[in-house]
């Protein structure tokens, strides 16, 4: 029997869960669902990262052990999970005994292979992400390059894995699967990034406690990057059920968002060449949600809050919205309207009108028993037959939309049969074989929807098939039953309440924009005038600029700020070369602390608006005089 290993990352438990979560877990969800209807042998794994700094401070901020938040917080990601549907087999949790164990093992296997060395580690560090920095990666002022927050200065000793030695190897396993990344693009950044060169990378800590401690070494924690990949092997059974291990290890398909990458694409796979394990099939990275058009803030989860989804639209309209809105590996935007928009054309108005009408006329012609066809479903049946096998083609890839895009082709073709067929001219008609035939077709097609719909809306699949009078379980069923015919004549449909009900658009879009207009205001800690006054900002003018050897972002510039000239290095290097930025007017934070940034200095800082991947100077007319006061 064919098998299929699926993992969605671990939630760190600092956080309640959000939409981000709920999409990368649904779509594991869908995966393993297809799967498993497939008839693959199937595991699927998801749990939580409880180890790490980040905990570790959120624990304190809120009065309680790491242990404390995790055990409660845990039980919000499995609540959501409940309610979601997710199929998942087994939870992992990074402080579970096992896994701890694990990694301890791990991690004496990749010692004795010569690959940690203890060394001293002197860097930058992200808490928020976890992540160390060197100089030359982060931004002016210090800040994380990804998340833009402060970033820690450290030196401690510490142990490091040996990246370096796994360049050749990595570029050379890249090269051999070239659909170990998906979306292809992802594999191109990973490659130029191995390219660049592999430094090795500290796994160890000294100056927390919250983690896994060092064999032989308890004064260091292991590093929670390291702790954390490793749950996919102990989750498994990696040291303590070799049968199941050995079932499903390597896994098939490692579901993550695009942020957390560069650690599966190029740290796990060299973590498991050294402990010498076979490597993941798959690795596969979506995008990211904003939310009504912004980047999710704390202050707008609560609009998109998963449950209050659940609440409004229902668990199955909010999976379904979720895997049919954008490309699985591009980024979205998550708005009411548009939920509101899909669910009320493409499953109140498609699908879930489409059974209606369809059960009305079983009813009517039939008194709801399925009928005897004559012949052949012909078209339709040549149309299901096409959908069934394109749409395996696009769940193989993880092309989840396209697969619900085409499964509706087969919805819209049960629709225009009907209007085709013109069952009620056929009944006036008395030509009962031929009504007969076409009923047939029409329920034969709707449960062949459903049993296919069925990974990404199981209960409203079950609803169809109850509706149906299909007695048996959509979990459970086969590939087999996918073939036409399968619809027994003689059962009795049982018409139920409409499947989706139709949503007033409007009104849903006037309460969401007036919640949203009354949230406006400080989100964030408030400052005083008094507080803001200290920030001195003034309008400069870019006299020269180059480009810092070594560094793609940053740029050094000297400015003319009317009373001065002065140095200022920049993180702008990605998005504006040296040649936009000489002439131009910016906004400068005059007052700052002067700083060093790779080694050149730097007094000020320039303002730029930046969002997502991009980033934007502020523009200011050639009236503008240097010196002039930003207030
Ligand atoms: N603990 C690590 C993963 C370790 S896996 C061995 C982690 N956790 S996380 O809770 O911060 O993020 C988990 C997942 O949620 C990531 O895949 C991330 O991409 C995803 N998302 C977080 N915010 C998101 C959006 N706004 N949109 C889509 N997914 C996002 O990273």
């Amino acid at each position: 029997m064919k098998k299929f290993y699926v993992t969605t990352p671990i939630y760190y438990v600092n956080d309640v869960p959000h939409i981000g979560h709920a999409y990368t877990t649904v779509a594991a969800d869908v995966a393993a669902r297809y799967k498993r209807l497939c008839g693959f042998k199937t595991f699927f794994l998801t749990g939580t990262d409880e180890h790490g700094q980040k905990v570790e401070k959120a624990a304190h901020s809120q009065g309680m052990t790491p242990k404390e938040l995790a055990d409660k917080m845990v039980v919000r990601f499995q609540d959501l999970w409940r309610r979601l549907n997710i199929s998942c087999d087994h939870f992992v949790r990074t402080t579970d005994p096992y896994h701890e164990k694990a990694v301890q093992e791990l991690f004496k296997v990749i010692q004795e292979r010569g690959d940690i060395y203890l060394g001293e580690y002197e860097g930058w560090y992200c808490t928020p992400c976890e992540t160390f920095w060197s100089e030359g990666q982060q931004l002016e002022g210090n800040l994380c390059p990804d998340c833009r927050r402060p970033t820690e200065k450290l030196k401690e000793p510490s142990y490091f894995f040996r990246l370096s030695k796994y360049q050749e190897a990595l570029l050379r396993f890249y090269e051999e699967h070239p659909r170990f990344v998906l979306p292809e693009s992802r594999l191109n950044e990973i490659v130029s990034f191995v390219k660049m060169g592999l430094k090795d990378i500290s796994i160890s800590r000294t100056t927390f406690s919250w983690g896994i401690p060092v064999p032989g070494d308890p004064d260091h924690v292991i590093y929670v990057w390291f702790d954390a990949l490793f749950n996919y092997l102990s989750a498994l059974g990696y040291g303590w059920n070799p049968s199941r291990f050995e079932t499903f290890w390597p896994a098939d398909l490692h579901i993550i968002g695009k942020d957390i990458l560069r650690f599966h694409a190029v740290y796990w796979p060299a973590f498991l060449m050294s402990a010498g394990l076979p490597l993941p099939e798959r690795v596969f990275a979506h995008g990211w949600w904003t939310v009504e058009g912004q980047k999710m803030s704390k202050s707008l989860r609560n609009v998109v809050d998963p449950h209050r989804l659940i609440d409004e639209y229902g668990a199955d309209a909010l999976r379904y919205f979720l895997m049919r809105e954008v490309s699985f590996g591009l980024d979205g935007d998550f708005s009411h309207k548009a939920m509101a928009h899909r669910i009320n054309s493409d499953l109140a108005n498609d699908l879930g009108n489409l059974l209606y009408r369809s059960l009305t006329m079983a009813l009517k012609y039939f008194r709801g028993e399925v009928p005897v066809p004559m012949k052949r479903g012909g078209k339709l049946e040549d149309l299901a037959h096409d959908v069934v096998r394109d749409i395996e083609g696009f769940m193989n890839q993880e092309a989840f939309n396209r697969a619900l895009e085409r499964l509706w082709d087969l919805v819209k073709g049960v629709n225009k049969y009907i209007d085709t067929q013109a069952p009620w001219n056929l009944a006036k008609e008395k030509r009962q074989g031929e009504l007969a035939t076409v009923i047939y077709n029409i329920l034969e097609g709707l449960r062949v929807t459903a049993l296919l719909v069925s990974p990404f809306m199981p209960q409203k699949a079950q609803e169809i098939w109850d509706q149906l009078g299909i007695e048996a379980k959509v979990e459970g069923a086969s590939i087999d039953e996918l073939r036409w015919g399968g619809l027994e004549p003689g059962v009795r449909v049982r018409k139920g309440k409409p499947l989706f009900p139709r949503l007033d658009e409007g009104a849903i879009v006037e309460r969401v924009e007036k919640e949203l207009a009354d949230q406006e205001g400080p989100i964030e800690e408030e400052i005083t005038i008094d507080e803001f006054a200290k920030v001195r900002l003034v309008v400069a003018q870019v006299l020269r600029a180059e480009r810092i050897s070594g560094s793609r972002k940053l740029i050094k510039l000297l400015v003319d700020t009317g009373k001065d000239r002065r140095q200022v290095v920049a993180g702008v290097g990605e998005h504006y070369g040296p040649q936009d930025l000489v002439g131009r007017r910016v906004i400068l934070v005059a007052n700052l602390m002067p700083a060093k940034l790779m080694g050149v200095e730097s007094r000020g800082m320039i303002l730029a608006a930046v969002w997502g991947d991009g980033m934007a100077l502020p523009g200011l007319g050639e009236e503008v005089p240097p010196g002039a006061v930003v207030r």
